[in-house]
């Protein structure tokens, strides 16, 4: 598994603004908007794309497409959704899919209450979307579905990742064709499993409380 943490000022300004807690919502949404456009092209760096043929008003010259079929990106409802503009304004001709998911704040162990995907997914490239890697419990097992449907390669965007998140998706994954696209590698989990220092509850800060 690849893990990429990125490192610029840009983001790591923007990362800034949405921790703190009196940034209210409509800038968070837009902070996480801007931060997931800025993610994206790092996560795209392999996406795949074709030779195609085009004529510029001066000559004939070739460029790329991007490869069919076309990549995927799944945001993990709820606070995944908040991420999904951003990645298809980079992204603009891939299909969407959706998972819900949801940690039991006791036990920590995520369910999955909502599935709206392709049955097969063969030769696809993914890209999940969910901004807080805590216990490594809903991307694991978001990502575990979509190599059990055919994908071949899995890449998630998160805002902020703990270490224990990491561990635990590593090892669940075991081998297959994963990057993890952080913006920030925060120190580690509190008793709640939440990240440390963290950003609180994004669904919560993203979409009000439930
Ligand atoms: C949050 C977050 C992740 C998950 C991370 O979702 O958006 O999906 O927790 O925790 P984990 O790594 O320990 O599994 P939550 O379950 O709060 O649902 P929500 O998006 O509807 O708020
Ligand atoms: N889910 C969140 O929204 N925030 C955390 O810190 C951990 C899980």
């Amino acid at each position: 598994m690849r893990v990429h943490v990125a490192d610029h000022p840009l983001i790591t300004h923007k990362l800034t603004v949405l921790r703190d807690k009196n940034t209210p919502s409509p800038v968070f949404r837009a902070l996480t908007e801007e931060l997931v456009t800025l993610l994206a092209y790092e996560a795209t760096r392999a996406v795949r794309v074709e030779p195609r043929q085009i004529e510029t008003p001066v000559t004939t010259t070739t460029g790329v497409a991007i490869s069919k079929p076309k990549p995927l990106v799944v945001p993990i409802l709820r606070a995944g959704l908040g991420m999904l503009e951003g990645m298809v304004k980079l992204m603009p001709t891939a299909e969407v899919g959706f998972l819900g998911m949801v940690r039991d704040e006791e036990t920590l162990q995520p369910t999955t209450y909502a599935e709206r995907l392709p049955d097969d997914l063969s030769d696809r490239q993914c890209f999940v979307l969910d901004p807080m890697l805590a216990t490594g419990g809903s991307l694991g097992t978001a990502i575990d579905f979509l190599f059990k449907r055919g994908a071949v390669d899995v890449t998630a965007i998160c805002i902020l990742g703990a270490p224990e998140g990491i561990a635990a998706v590593e090892k669940l994954v075991d081998g297959r064709d994963v990057t993890l696209v952080l913006g920030a590698l925060d120190e580690r989990l509190n008793e709640n499993g939440y990240i440390v220092p963290g950003l609180g509850d994004a669904g919560d800060r993203l979409y009000g409380t439930v």
